[in-house]
């Protein structure tokens, strides 16, 4: 038996997501945990709240709270709203955990001893007004590179490249706005990033053709620009405190002089990612009596022999792709390993921390051709989407548009035809169809009349052929083919109740009609399993209707139309999917704005 461990991108915990956020990371990483765990893989899904850093602060200040009570209170409404999604993360944790403090300044300690880090002195932006120095977000000013005025200190929103905040032009504070500003020096941690280039190169030779090749371009673009060491330290107050004093000495016997570096944090790019370690260890001690785990409980998924058999699975946007090419993978490979005099490597001990096995990067999802933004609103919002329809329609149009080989765009119009024709005319349909013919004419029982005849038979060979189509597309987590292969399993069912044409067999042949009853609610079960990784919420309704239970067990060629016995009382869910009406479209794009 293997084990799946599923991570997707950590999202901020600044405000409600949209469903750009969705659709690329949580959503695919959904899907396949819920596909995975129907083929009884042991499978782990873990995510979290990404609390740290300037925009946790910026947000808070907004909204007039102070840091730790605006976290909690987001993150409950992250958590909450992504269940109410049908996310089924099996731990869903905070970046503020004691858990990753503890290890995130473990694994700087460690990096420290092996001489991956180094102390430098560097230039900051200092403002007089707020006595502060003023990292990252917290300065704004002209890019120096398309003289957009609104940069932030780390990125520019208009031509996104990376910046450093001493080379804004003209900037200026986002707590004050003041333009007092000086550049001072100030003591930060480097980590040596250079070092690890080579071994970076080789994963990413050996990932060339397996990974999608937006994510293998995205790591190769970055290695030959040439790696930079990255200052992975922030004078902030909320984040995980470097804490130095405790450190051993690194390899040229020097100590961290924590004198200049107490009060820091780090670097949130840092400790986010290490969250992924430490929410299992938070799901570990969450279900351990008396609230602490064992250590085995959660490193066996992580590191050493015993997570061998753990195939490590990462979703997240493209943006994310460098911090989890190169980042995180800098920040295991130091603590795996060390260098030998002449350079090559050698594992620290037996224990190694697990390095990604599958990365899946996904492009934008856009709204009507323009970025979806949380700054400037523009858009939907996992909350307000809820408000308008349940989670499974979103769900459905957002995995069948699952934005993999290029930027995909939502409209309304194209929403409301997609969801109305797959969800509503073709499976709803269908399931509604079946099932009512059944309550009027067989008593509302299973039929056990009747032999297979060339149409069932026909029916098996497509249904076949389908269903290991979409097995194959959601083993490797392809979304759009697998939506794809699902929804051509659902039209089969409908062109086969068209011809065998029970309602008309009934009148002269019953045990015709017989056939074709069973046959369609052996579909109406089929369909509920296969449908439970992207629409768990229909699916189950579906699944009710004929007494079955999902996800049970993901069938096969030979079960998938002998699913139900002969004889089992069935009854016809209440409407499956009301249909998006063309008024309801209209009034949405005028709220949320549309093609103007
Ligand atoms: N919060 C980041 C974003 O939304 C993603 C962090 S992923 C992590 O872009 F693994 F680093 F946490
Ligand atoms: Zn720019």
């Amino acid at each position: 038996m293997t084990r799946v461990l599923i991570t997707s991108a950590l999202p901020y915990i600044n405000g409600v997501k949209h469903l750009g956020n969705l659709a690329g990371s949580m959503m695919p990483a959904d899907v396949f945990a819920r596909y995975k765990r129907a083929r009884g893989v042991e499978t782990l899904y873990i995510c979290a709240t990404d609390e740290h850093g300037t925009p946790a602060e910026l947000a808070a200040a907004a909204a007039g709270q102070d840091v730790a009570t605006f976290c909690a209170e987001q993150h409950k409404i992250q958590h909450d709203l992504g269940r109410r999604y049908g996310l089924s993360w099996d731990h869903f944790g905070r970046s503020s955990s004691p858990q990753n403090r503890a290890l995130t300044q473990r694994f700087a300690q460690t990096l420290w001893e092996r001489g991956f880090m180094e102390e430098r002195v560097t230039q900051q932006v200092y403002s007089l007004a707020d006595k502060r120095f003023l990292p990252d977000r917290y300065v704004v000013g002209t890019c120096p590179h398309c003289a957009y005025d609104a940069a932030r200190g780390d990125q520019c929103d208009n031509c996104t490249r990376q910046l450093d905040p001493v080379d804004l032009i003209s900037p200026r504070s986002s707590v004050s706005g003041s333009t007092e500003i000086e550049i001072r020096d100030a003591k930060h941690l480097f980590l040596k990033q250079t070092a690890f280039a080579p071994r970076l190169q080789d994963i990413i030779n050996a990932k060339k053709g397996e990974w999608p090749v937006l994510v293998t371009s995205i790591a190769q673009k970055w290695l030959d620009e040439g790696l930079q060491d990255r200052g992975i330290t922030r004078d902030l107050e909320w984040g995980v405190p470097v804490n130095a004093a405790d450190w051993g000495p690194n390899p040229q016997g020097v100590r961290p002089d924590a004198k200049g570096l107490e009060g820091k944090v780090f670097y949130v790019w840092f400790d986010a990612p290490i969250e992924y370690i430490a929410a299992t260890w938070e799901w570990a001690d969450a279900r351990a009596p008396g609230g602490k785990a064992a250590d085995s409980d959660w490193e066996s998924w992580w590191r050493g022999p015993e997570s061998s058999d753990v195939t490590y699975v990462e979703f997240m946007g493209k943006d994310n792709v460098p911090f989890h090419t190169v980042g995180f993978p800098c920040t295991l490979i130091g603590v795996n390993e060390t260098q030998n005099a002449d350079g090559t490597w050698r594992l620290a001990d037996n224990a190694p921390w697990k390095l990604v096995d599958t990365l899946k990067g996904f492009n934008w999802l856009d709204y009507y051709g323009g970025r979806f933004s949380t700054t400037h609103k523009r858009g939907i919002f996992m909350d307000t989407a809820l408000d308008l329809l349940p989670a499974d329609y979103w769900r459905w149009w957002l995995t069948a548009n699952t934005p993999e080989s290029s930027d995909a765009t939502f409209t309304w119009e194209q929403f409301q035809a997609q969801v109305n024709a797959d969800l509503a005319d073709v499976l709803g349909n269908f399931v509604n169809r079946i099932l009512k013919f059944t309550e009027t004419r067989f008593e509302g029982v299973v039929p056990g009349e009747g032999e297979d005849g060339p149409l069932e038979i026909k029916l098996a060979a497509d249904v076949a052929e389908k269903l290991a189509e979409l097995t194959a597309m959601l083993d490797a987590a392809e979304m759009r083919k697998a939506c794809q292969a699902v929804r051509q399993l659902w039209v089969l069912g409908n062109q086969y109740l068209t011809e065998a044409a029970p309602w008309t067999a009934v009148k002269t042949d019953r045990d015709r009609a017989a056939v074709a009853v069973r046959t369609g609610l052996n579909l109406v079960a089929l369909f509920a399993k296969v449908s439970e990784p992207f629409i768990p919420f229909a699916a189950q309704a579906i699944a009710d209707g004929v007494g079955e239970s999902i996800p049970g067990i993901w069938p096969t060629a030979d079960t998938a139309l002998n699913l139900l016995p002969a004889g089992r009382p069935v009854k016809a869910p209440e409407v499956l999917f009301r249909k998006v009406e063309d008024a309801q479209v209209a009034e949405w794009a005028e709220r949320f704005g549309g093609a103007a």
